[in-house]
């Protein structure tokens, strides 16, 4: 009987420590992303940036860990005010700090970088993030939104810049798809996923 209970007992202890194991088991996808609420191009004044909607969602499908990049001077959130800054961002090469950083950086082994095209480009913030992490052995994934340019030259860039790392194709969504659409989103995600071979 008391052999009965024991195992009984083992089994119990067993099956307790299962979900916890998995629950702390760390994620080895980071997805990082810049986006910026407020005004913005076709969708109006927003809580939430299309980038940031469109990030979410390659995280959920992976299981994967996010980190906002939030600018320490936030950008302002009128449309206008916001070309101007990203204007003279780009003019100066700026590099604009963001808050925080990312903890156990080496646990990561594929690491999404997400931003939205501003004047054809990365914004600068998401350089400094590029500049201040070494990227060597990982794999590097691109997304953005836009509301027409595409992935515009971002790919390229990425490319020159991480040298180390080995970068696959990335993904540009409408930003206004992004925002209202998650459904639609989420299949393109899907199927990019799959295309990628990071999904089956
Ligand atoms: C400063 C600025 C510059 C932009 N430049 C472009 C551009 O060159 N090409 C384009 O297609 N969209 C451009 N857009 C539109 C954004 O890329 C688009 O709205 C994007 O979805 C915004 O993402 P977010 O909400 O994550 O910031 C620009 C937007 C801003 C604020």
């Amino acid at each position: 009987m008391n052999k009965l209970l024991s195992l009984i007992l083992a089994m119990a202890l067993l099956c307790a420590s299962i979900p916890a194991f998995a629950e702390e088991t760390p994620a080895h996808v980071l997805v990082v992303y810049f986006s910026h609420a407020g005004e913005n191009n076709n969708v109006g004044v927003i809580e939430e940036g299309n980038t940031s909607k469109m990030g979410k969602i390659i995280a959920e499908q992976l299981g994967a860990d996010v980190f906002e990049l939030v600018p320490v001077v936030p950008y302002p959130e009128d449309y206008d005010s916001c070309l101007d800054i990203a204007t003279e961002e780009q003019r100066t090469d700026a590099r604009p700090e963001y808050e925080g950083g990312i903890e156990n950086w080496d646990q990561y082994d594929t690491v999404f970088i997400g931003y939205p095209i501003w004047w054809g480009e990365i914004p600068n913030i998401v350089c400094t993030f590029m500049e201040a992490y070494d990227f060597t052995g990982k794999t590097v994934i691109p997304f953005n939104t836009h509301e027409g340019s595409g992935q515009a030259h971002s790919q390229r860039d990425i490319e020159g810049l991480l040298t180390g790392a080995t970068v696959l194709k990335g993904l540009a969504v409408r930003g206004s798809k992004a925002q209202s659409d998650a459904d639609g989103t989420g299949t393109d995600v899907a199927n990019w996923l799959k295309q990628i071979g990071l999904a089956q």
